[in-house]
């Protein structure tokens, strides 16, 4: 059957926020009391996607296996590619062929942190785009448009044109780190040059969309936080948003644990187990608290 795949991008070495990144993965620390990758993993879980692929730089790969493993125990199955160089976005596709195989993929770069309460209605959305044949990305209205791909929108709200980091932004409007693609962009990407700074430019795939007509946005503006991790204060500013949202909510935000306890991937005996083990830790007993009630 023909389903859709996840793929998570670690790459990268991290500069915006050395020396914080020197020893670990930018993709491994901390926002507020969990690592990174939670967030990005936690979206592909609400996009019903349970087949993943974690592309890491070599030296941080055990790391990563060492958090998550094989995905057994979150009753879903990771897997894990090397980027030797930090190639783009778009390389993630052609590391990530034989996993992808046959399927749709959806790509998430780890250092992007989305949240909102309507993800699931917007995920499933772009599941649906799967059935005419559309890719899917997210826009996201920032203050500094220049640093990321820009979408132009003609007055209809259709986009004209994606340009990578234009010295002259046409809108606020940025693409973010969440891409939902057709099987077909395998041929794309194989067929992809590199840009004038030598990377594989994910722009480049969704422009070609764009021309085929076979290209939607869904409109993060409005309800979905969305946060920009690259620089110390962005990174601060992030933990401190779900410190506050945790704690006037008394939930979690990303908790995978507790995504793939309710989705049913895991029973409460296996539960219990995932938060024995972190008992001493205000976030295992947060797990514990779960299975009390249920
Ligand atoms: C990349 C993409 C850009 C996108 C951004 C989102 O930028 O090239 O189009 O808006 O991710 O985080 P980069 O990380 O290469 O600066």
């Amino acid at each position: 059957m023909n389903t859709t795949k996840g793929i998570i991008l670690a790459g990268g070495y991290g500069s915006r926020l050395y020396p914080l990144t020197y020893g670990v993965s930018k993709q491994l620390i901390p926002v507020y009391d969990k690592p990174m990758i939670y967030y990005p993993l936690s979206i592909l879980l609400i996009a019903g996607i349970k087949d993943i692929l974690i592309i890491t730089k070599i030296e941080d790969n055990s790391s990563f296996r060492k958090l998550l493993g094989d995905g057994k125990k979150y009753g879903i199955n990771i897997e894990y590619a090397i980027q030797e160089t930090p190639g783009g976005i778009a390389e993630a596709l052609i590391i990530g062929a034989n996993f992808i195989d046959k399927n749709n993929v959806c790509l998430i770069l780890g250092d992007n942190i989305f949240y909102s309460e309507k993800m699931e209605i917007y995920l499933s959305k772009a599941q649906n785009n799967f059935i005419d044949g559309f890719s899917t990305i997210f826009g996201v209205k920032v203050d500094n448009p220049s640093e990321f791909g820009v979408v132009e929108l003609n007055s209809d709200k259709e986009i004209i044109s994606i340009i990578e980091k234009p010295i002259k932004p046409k809108s606020e409007i940025i693409v973010s780190g969440l891409y939902f693609y057709p099987n077909n962009v395998l041929e794309i990407v194989s067929d992809l040059k590199p840009s004038n700074r030598g990377e594989l430019e994910i722009t480049d795939i969704n422009s070609f969309y764009l021309n085929k007509q076979k290209l939607k946005m869904i409109d993060f503006s409005n309800d979905v936080t969305w946060v920009d991790t690259g620089t110390y204060k962005s990174l601060i500013d992030a933990s401190n948003y779900f410190q506050q949202f945790e704690e006037n909510s008394g939930r979690k935000v990303a908790c995978i644990e507790e995504l793939v306890y309710k989705m049913g991937y895991i029973n409460k005996e296996q539960l219990t187990e995932i938060a024995n083990d972190m008992k001493s830790s205000e976030y295992g007993r947060y797990l514990l608290e779960i299975l009390k009630y249920d």
